[in-house]
């Protein structure tokens, strides 16, 4: 008797534990050193399936609509990701994703270029002049061709401009192109002031717009903390609805109790 009970308290609590991994609000796994914070997701079991990010042999790599990029950095509190952007054709002034027209996102995902990016458009057809960048022959974007060994061959290209991106304009794409400017470099946070061997390496910022609660069929995919429910923003999709007293924590993935136990 003592030992039935044993083996089904045993296969109760195998069951309960199954049940957890089943859970929506899955973390994914780390890939290689860098912390991965939920939403992204680098796989179909963990992490939100819009934030899909791929981890490839312990990298991560960011694909856009037509290319790919490797990931630098995650910063999970400011939901920010840095990429490492295209480099130049060896001895030319073209970047190697000028067949891709440089850095296209899918407009329809969670994820856009933060205004803490300085763009440097090189090697810009005249047809360049007529936006409302600053493309003058003194521009920043000279300066840097000037004092940049790896941009030497753009010294032969009169005409670059610099941006701030951020704008509606360049919140889903850093376009190249054969018509337009055929490279393009990116820089976070960059210190203008700064001499340019004190720059950091190029990197492009994107964002993440906060997570909804996760997706559920039934109450069997949310954890004690949330209820299966219909999503009052969006028709027909269920999500894990925080229980009354808790709110949802996109940054943490979880439901926390709101408040000082007061309420
Ligand atoms: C600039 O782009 C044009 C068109 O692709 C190319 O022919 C030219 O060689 C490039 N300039 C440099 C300096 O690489
Ligand atoms: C953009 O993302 C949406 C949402 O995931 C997807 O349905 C669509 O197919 C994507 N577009 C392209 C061109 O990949
Ligand atoms: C870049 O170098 C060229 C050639 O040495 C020079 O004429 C030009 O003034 C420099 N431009 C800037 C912005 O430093
Ligand atoms: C990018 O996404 C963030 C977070 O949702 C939003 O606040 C910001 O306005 C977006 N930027 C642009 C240029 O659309
Ligand atoms: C549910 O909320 C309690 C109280 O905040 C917390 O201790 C517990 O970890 C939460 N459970 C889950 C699965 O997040």
């Amino acid at each position: 008797m003592a030992v039935t009970f044993k083996l089904l308290s045993t296969a109760l609590l195998l069951i309960t534990c199954a049940a957890g991994l089943t859970l929506a609000v899955n973390r994914c796994p780390d890939c290689g050193p860098t912390a991965f914070p939920y939403p992204l997701s680098t796989g179909p079991t963990c992490g939100d399936q819009n934030y899909k990010i791929r981890c490839d042999a312990g990298s991560l790599i960011f694909d856009t609509l037509i290319n790919s990029y490797p990931i630098t950095s995650i910063d999970p509190l400011n939901q920010r990701i840095v990429i490492q952007p295209a480099s130049l054709v060896p001895n030319t002034c073209i970047t190697t994703d000028l067949p891709f027209n440089g850095v296209q996102l899918n407009s329809s995902l969670p994820f856009n270029i933060t205004s803490g990016n300085t763009i440097m458009l090189l090697n810009c057809t005249d047809s360049i002049l007529r936006s409302p960048l600053d493309c003058s022959a003194t521009g920043l974007c000279h300066v840097y061709v000037n004092e940049t060994s790896k941009a030497m061959a753009c010294e032969a290209a009169p005409i670059c401009c610099t941006f701030k991106a951020g704008g509606s304009a360049t919140a889903y794409a850093i376009r190249a192109r054969e018509t337009g400017c055929r490279a393009y470099t990116s820089f976070v946070n960059l210190k203008t002031n700064l001499p340019v061997n004190q720059w950091p390496e190029p990197g492009m910022e994107f964002q993440w717009v906060s997570p909804p609660e996760p997706i559920c069929g039934t109450q069997v995919d949310c954890d004690e903390n949330s209820t299966c429910g219909p999503d009052p923003n969006s028709n027909g999709i269920r999500r894990c609805l925080c229980n009354s007293g808790m709110y949802w924590d996109p940054i943490k993935g979880v439901c926390a109790a709101s408040g000082f136990g007061l309420i």
